[in-house]
């Protein structure tokens, strides 16, 4: 974590709490949040309750995402969701090239990249994934494959007047989702700073202040670890942030972070 850049902690629901256990979890979340000053708190419920999270959400430090959304702004593709759909449900953030979504259905890097556009379009900050799997990893192709997947929508990405960056980037390494296993920090920043470089030679505010998430069976017990280094803002939190108390023990590391690093 950087004094420049606020942390960031992301809640992942995937496919669970879509229904009345989803409200109740938004508003601990609310609840949860309360406390914090110095972290962005986000949660992507599924699109079922996104509108009534958002309602609980509403004038509370917890902004809503979806976890998905078309390329497209409208159009007959039945299923699908778009940004605006999204925005006027309530988000503010969209989850764009998830692992899962790459893996399962077919979500290519041209694929990703005009998703992105379609957030920026539909008035929505994208959290853009990254990471390789645990074959590319030990064939030592990892920078390989994560600067390919960055380039591919590093050239979309946006810097607003004041030069905060439009979008965040979670490096999720696919082998350490959902199985407990963890990059360790040291692994972890070495992607992380690999990822700013590489956003240095597109724009230098570019580089400093986008978001780089660590994203990966992040837990109450290894967010410290992983917090405390130098281009690691944030995470994107799956299976823990089901449970208020472990996403709020997350969030509250990120914010004795941040508190301490502002002095
Ligand atoms: P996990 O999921 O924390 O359950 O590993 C992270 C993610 O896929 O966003």
């Amino acid at each position: 974590m950087h004094k420049s850049r606020r942390p960031l902690i992301a809640g992942n629901w995937k496919m669970y709490k879509g229904g009345p256990t989803g409200l109740a979890l938004a508003r601990a979340c609310v609840e949860m949040a309360q406390g914090l000053h110095h972290v962005d708190v986000v949660i992507a419920p599924p699109f079922t309750v996104l509108a009534a999270a958002a309602a609980e959400c509403d004038g509370s430090r917890v902004a809503i995402a979806g976890q998905n959304v078309h390329a497209r702004s409208e159009g007959a593709f039945t299923g699908e969701i778009s940004a605006s759909m999204l925005s006027d449900s309530g988000c503010t953030w969209v989850i764009v090239g998830h692992s899962e979504r790459r893996a399962h259905f077919g979500e290519t890097d041209a694929l990703v990249t005009d998703k992105v556009r379609a957030a920026f379009d539909g008035a929505l900050t994208p959290i853009v994934c990254v990471g390789e799997t645990l074959e590319e990893r030990e064939a030592g192709k990892t920078l390989d494959v994560v600067r390919r997947q960055v380039e591919a929508f590093a050239n979309v990405l946006k810097v607003l007047a004041d030069g905060r960056p439009r979008a965040a980037i979670a490096y999720e390494p696919v082998w350490a989702i959902g199985t407990g296993k963890t990059a360790g920090p040291r692994e972890a920043e070495e992607v992380h700073a690999a990822i700013r470089g590489w956003l240095q030679a597109h724009d230098a505010d570019l580089a400093q202040g986008t978001r780089i998430l660590y994203s990966g069976s992040v837990k109450p017990e290894n967010a410290d670890g992983l917090l405390a280094c130098p281009n690691v803002d944030g995470a994107l939190v799956g299976g823990a942030s089901l449970d208020a108390g472990s996403f709020g023990a997350i969030a509250r590391a990120a914010e004795v972070l941040a508190h301490a690093t502002s002095h």
